[in-house]
């Protein structure tokens, strides 16, 4: 297939795009996109993640897991502001073997002396053999994957965030988080036509974004958009969940939906894209959490939240069984190191590791 000039590419739906962000194995080579996921390669991940927790249990794994990657290096170029993505990343690569190198302030890079950022991305691609990139800029990403495979370069790319768009290794995370605290496969999981509410901003929010892609890929499941009017899902979502026939509602109210929901992922205001009015922040107040709003939900109801958090979840419900969101801090570390050994075609770990 020829490659289109940037132009034209740029414009393409992401199923259009993904042959052109696969390497020479058919892998991929370049995650910008929740919809590069399919069902197959979800579950793929998640079992290989589930081997790489067991293999962490003991030093002899933890040192075969050490092996792995031992001839690769990463650079994280994160300018946006990260606490678990790049912490995470950083010691997913690092369990693996690989070198990691960073770049977060781009003052003290070669941008300072008025280097483009593409081409600072193109030398750190050039030096290592996978990019993790976070930044305001919803488009740099796939530039950069797109002269990666122009170039007929191998270098890996992994979105970690690009500006209100995608953040598809939250996705994963969370995905994994409700497979495991519902105790189910992700095929029995998806089939059990579950209830998910997503509650909030979710109009600049990247990591509901991708989680309703995600689910998408399960359409026995329901979604429901929580939100008040001004930061509803945007409508392009709501077209792609239309166009694969999934089920979804969208409510003002977080009372009426605190009963029926089987999982709730729940938003701060993500005020660093655009301006939120005093009115509205007094006004999203009813979408935090309480103490007494928890009990109004199921029993067996998983309440998740990407972090960071304000006022959306007090502490005191940390404690509560329900709440799994420092539990998918943890899977987080572990999904990310499955996604680096498939994207290098070294999954093939089994639970002993082959020890
Ligand atoms: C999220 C992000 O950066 O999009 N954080 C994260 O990666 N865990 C959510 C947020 O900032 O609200």
């Amino acid at each position: 297939m020829n490659l289109p000039n940037y132009q034209v590419f740029r414009t393409l739906k992401p199923s259009q795009m993904a042959p052109f962000l696969r390497s020479e194995d058919l892998r991929i080579q370049s995650l910008i996109f929740a919809q590069q996921l399919n069902r197959e390669l979800i579950e793929r991940l998640v079992r290989c993640a589930d081997h790489c927790r067991s293999l962490m249990r003991d030093r002899e794994g933890a040192r075969y897991l050490r092996s792995r990657l031992a001839d690769k290096a990463l650079s994280l170029y994160f300018p946006q502001c990260s606490t678990r993505t790049f912490t995470s990343f950083s010691f997913a690569a690092q369990s693996l073997g690989m070198m990691v190198e960073e770049i977060r302030d781009t003052e003290l890079s070669a941008m300072y002396k008025g280097e483009s950022e593409l081409d600072m991305l193109l030398t750190l691609s050039t030096l290592s053999d996978a990019v993790v990139l976070r930044q305001m800029d919803a488009e740099i990403g796939l530039t950069l994957a797109y002269e990666l495979h122009a170039r007929g370069m191998q270098t890996r790319v992994i979105n970690g965030g690009s500006g209100a768009d995608q953040h598809p290794t939250q996705a994963l995370l969370e995905l994994y988080t409700l497979q495991t605290h519902f105790r189910e496969t992700l095929a029995e999981f998806g089939d059990h036509g579950k209830t998910i509410a997503f509650v909030g901003d979710l109009k600049r929010s990247r990591t509901a974004r991708s989680l309703a892609y995600l689910l998408g890929l399960y359409p026995k499941i329901r979604q429901i958009f929580v939100a008040p009017a001004e930061l509803q899902m945007g409508t392009d979502l709501l077209e792609y969940l239309k166009e694969n026939g999934v089920r979804y509602e969208q409510r003002e109210s977080l009372d009426e939906v605190l009963p029926e929901a089987d999982a709730f992922y729940i938003m701060r205001i993500q005020d660093e894209y655009s301006s939120t009015s005093e009115e509205l922040r007094r006004h999203y107040e009813q979408y935090h959490l309480s103490v007494e709003k928890v009990s109004r939900m199921k029993e067996s109801a998983c309440i998740l939240h990407p972090l960071p958090r304000r006022g959306e979840i007090p502490i005191e419900i940390d404690r509560d069984p329900r709440a799994k969101y420092w539990d998918a801090v943890r899977q987080g570390k572990l999904i990310r190191m499955a996604l680096l050994l498939y994207m290098f075609g070294r999954d093939d770990i089994g639970s002993s590791g082959g020890l």
